[in-house]
């Protein structure tokens, strides 16, 4: 399984949400492929936001060794399932993903883990105080995200037999 999350930058929430989802498939023992891009080209090269960095530390999560990208042509067709961080983000990929079978890749993260805070993961790059909330709202919306493409490809590959 191949999983893509896209923000605006890649560098705020995009990066904690790579580096949590991959924790995660970790703890399960899940060997899936996590990467992450933005929709802007501003920061391509960079780190991820300090503040980004410090919220995964205290929680234990090393992400300083991502760089960020941006989402290009052909991740559309390497990855299996493209999360939008928010409707923006989202608007934006599909603008780059013309073609039905790419467009049904990609979705929006907090509908798709059928979060009650969703449909946006709120963009702190202004606020000081949003990077904890952020991690918070990532880490147990991909608990849940993780559980559905397991139940879903469970179900696809029975339909397939
Ligand atoms: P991100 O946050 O999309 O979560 O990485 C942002 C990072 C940079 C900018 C905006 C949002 N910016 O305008 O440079």
């Amino acid at each position: 399984m191949r999983i893509l999350m896209v923000c605006l930058g890649n560098i705020c929430r995009s990066p904690l949400a790579e580096g949590i989802f991959r924790k995660q498939l970790q703890l399960r023992g899940l060997d899936w492929e996590v990467d992450s891009a933005g929709t802007g080209n501003w920061h391509i090269g960079e780190q991820p936001d300090p503040r980004s960095i410090q919220v995964a530390r205290l929680q234990g999560l090393d992400i300083s060794n991502q760089r960020a990208r941006q989402i290009n042509g052909r991740d559309l067709s390497f990855f299996d399932y493209i999360f939008a961080m928010d409707r923006s983000n989202q608007r934006q990929i599909l603008e780059l993903a013309r073609q039905p079978q790419h467009r049904e890749r990609v979705y929006l993260f907090l509908e798709f883990a059928r979060s009650q805070e969703g449909p946006d993961v709120p963009d702190p790059y202004w606020n000081d105080r949003g990077f904890t909330n952020v991690y918070h709202l990532l880490d147990q919306a991909s608990q849940h995200v993780i559980e559905r493409i397991l139940e879903q490809e469970s179900t696809s590959s029975r339909g397939a037999t």
